[in-house]
């Protein structure tokens, strides 16, 4: 297929865009800049210059492209500035989606697929139950996460009811790999900067960003129009247990134990290290025939760990 890929040149759309032309697509990637661009063509792919949320701009950009699909891996979560990040990321998801939607219509595009979180369910302690994509996303709450949950809400909303458009939806789970987030990780735990709660934390589900491309890839070729994936390895993890593993690969101390209420010093730690949630990636591994190739954070902490020397 022809795919146009807005956020080829991102954390997860890097990996997309090789596997996409090495499964034989073919691949035309949006960048604001032309750096990337040059860099995108590099690697075989095509790429159009366009900024997503100036809806003008974009279709002008794409009036001589045809596509089969269109995907959505944008974010704005490449800045260390939180609040820019978050607003970014809720406008990508809000009227990113609306002007790519407007884009696929323009191109011939017949097929869909936007980038979704399994936080989507929701930033609370699910205790054991295993989470399905039978599970409703949570209800977007008032507080400094509600805007976030809104926005993921409006991506998968918008993407299932366009007219005659095959809608799918990637609900992956915390990615890592070689990207921004892993690298931030990995030297706060070398410099012993990240705590974690006595009690241990949340569960938090991982995927490799390998992995996740390979599950898009196999989503555009086999994901059934209307449905959510969740893309998630084969085993939540222990925030601390994945730390400390983390920790141990590195060749330094563990990370140091507080209680739980002194992480709310930093923003969005304490919600994101409380929240503990279970999910399955049966319907993925069913209906996708993909499989992880990175099954736990055994596996993927090797990976990280060897990169960042
Ligand atoms: N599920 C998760 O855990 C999750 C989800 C998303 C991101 N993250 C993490 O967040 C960090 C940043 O990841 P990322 O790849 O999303 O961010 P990134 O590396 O900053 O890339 C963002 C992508 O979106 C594109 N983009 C952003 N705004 C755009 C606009 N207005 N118009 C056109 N293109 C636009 C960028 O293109 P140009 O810059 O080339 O224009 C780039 O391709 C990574 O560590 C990643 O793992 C985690």
């Amino acid at each position: 297929m022809r795919v146009l890929l807005a956020g080829a040149s991102g954390a997860v759309g890097t990996p997309l865009t090789r596997q996409l032309i090495v499964a034989g697509h073919q691949v035309v990637g949006i960048t604001r800049s032309l750096a990337n661009a040059e860099r995108l063509r590099n690697t075989g792919a095509e790429a159009v210059v366009a900024d997503v949320m100036d809806r003008e701009n974009l279709l002008t950009a794409v009036h001589d492209v045809r596509a089969d699909a269109v995907m959505h891996q944008l974010t704005a979560l490449g800045t260390m500035k939180v609040r820019e990040a978050m607003q970014g990321t809720n406008a990508l998801r809000t009227t990113g989606t609306a002007h790519l939607l407007a884009a696929a219509r323009a191109v011939g595009a017949h097929r869909f697929l936007t980038q979704s979180i399994v936080l989507g369910y929701g930033y609370r302690d699910h205790g054991p139950h295993l989470i399905t994509e039978d599970d409703p996303f949570a209800e977007p709450a008032p507080g400094q996460l509600g805007p976030a949950i809104a926005a993921m809400r409006s991506t998968e909303e918008q993407v299932f009811t366009a007219d005659e458009m095959e809608g799918i939806v990637l609900r992956y789970g915390a990615f890592y790999g070689q990207d921004s987030f892993t690298r931030m990780i990995i030297n706060l735990v070398r410099k012993r900067r990240l705590p974690v709660p006595t009690s241990g934390g949340g569960f938090v589900n991982f995927i490799h960003l390998e992995d996740a491309a390979a599950a898009t890839v196999a989503a555009l070729e086999k994901g059934r129009a209307g449905q959510a994936y969740n893309i998630v390895d084969d085993e939540p993890v222990r925030w601390a247990d994945y730390l400390d593993a983390l920790a141990a690969e590195l060749g330094v101390r563990r990370p140091w134990r507080v209680p739980s209420w002194m992480l709310r010093a930093i923003p969005y730690l304490h919600t994101i290290m409380t929240t503990s949630m279970r999910v399955s990636n049966a319907k993925a591994r069913r209906e996708l025939g993909w499989a992880t190739t990175v099954s736990t954070y055994r596996q993927g902490i090797p990976l990280v760990a060897k990169a960042s020397r």
